[in-house]
């Protein structure tokens, strides 16, 4: 006999038992405060992120979307709050997640291959004692290939331009073989080309049943890229599938005005490029 799915009721895609972290959420937080001084850059923020789907967190510069991914990893200390990673506490689950930070929060001049920032992503499963054998370096090349950057495995990683070096910090997450990709900003400063090579792979991961959130900026092209989107403005504004919460009114919620309404109109009645 086949089970019986279970489905988590959410009709305004928002509630869900805290107290459930429920294996349908790729990424859950509840109650999440991050403050760098006294004023809070993410309040109180509860969100669920479906697996298997891709994830957009959409908001103005200084929203706080950074600072949601790097204080659900860990990287900044969270005031308060708690994550779950497909219904684990993500302490427990680190080994599932990939993460490719905000292209400019990155030292580029660390003298290092782009073979070898690839093979990074390989520590965390062999241990930084551990040897990576013939076998991971034939799997570093395969992600670097996967991306399109295989000609420039032997390259200094400062040597490459924005786009090129994005693409590579996509192969290093790839190598991971990852369940949740986290993904800050990916288009970010990239050409047209490029931005196609990294959302064929990200819709490759997801057609592989890999959960992807990613931070976008791109108001024209959310419709056509993501399933779910997350809205905020250091508080959360509105959460759920594109299509019933990428309106207007929640847009101008999250920007407070400052899209212009003809702007808005026609981000969220042509649905933007697919
Ligand atoms: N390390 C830090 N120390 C102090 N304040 C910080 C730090 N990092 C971020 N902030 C502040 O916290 C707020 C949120 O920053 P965050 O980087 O999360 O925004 P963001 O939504 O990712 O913005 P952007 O779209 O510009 O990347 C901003 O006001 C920022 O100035
Ligand atoms: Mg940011």
């Amino acid at each position: 006999m086949t089970p019986t799915p279970v489905t988590i009721a959410a009709e305004d895609g928002q509630a869900r038992n805290p107290a459930l972290p429920t294996p349908e959420s790729a990424l859950a937080m509840r109650g999440m405060t991050v403050s760098y001084g006294e004023k809070p850059a993410v309040f109180s923020v509860d969100a669920t992120f479906p697996a298997g789907a891709m994830s957009a967190i959409i908001g103005p510069n200084g929203a706080g979307k950074s600072t949601l991914l790097k204080a659900s990893l860990g990287v900044v200390p969270r005031l308060s709050g708690a994550v779950t990673v497909f219904g684990t506490p993500i302490e427990k689950a680190r080994d599932r997640i990939a993460y490719v930070p905000q292209r400019a929060s990155v030292d580029w001049d660390f003298p290092t291959t782009v073979i070898d920032v690839v093979q990074m992503g390989l520590y965390r499963k062999v241990g930084l004692l551990g040897r990576l054998s013939g076998a991971a370096a034939q799997q570093a090349r395969t992600c670097l290939d996967r991306v399109g950057m295989a000609d420039f495995a032997d390259r200094q990683i400062g040597q490459l331009s924005g786009g090129q070096q994005q693409r590579v910090f996509l192969a290093r997450a790839l190598v991971q073989d990852a369940d949740l990709y986290l993904l800050d900003e990916p288009f970010a400063g990239v050409d047209a080309a490029t931005e196609r090579a990294i959302i064929d792979v990200l819709k490759l991961l997801k057609s592989e049943g890999k959960s992807v959130v990613a931070v976008h900026h791109d108001l024209a092209t959310a419709r056509g890229y993501f399933d779910h989107v997350f809205l905020i403005n250091v508080r959360r504004i509105a959460e759920g599938p594109v299509e019933t919460t990428f309106t207007a009114e929640n847009l101008n919620a999250t920007y407070g005005g400052r899209l212009s309404a003809t702007h808005v109109d026609e981000l969220t009645l042509t649905g933007g490029a697919a």
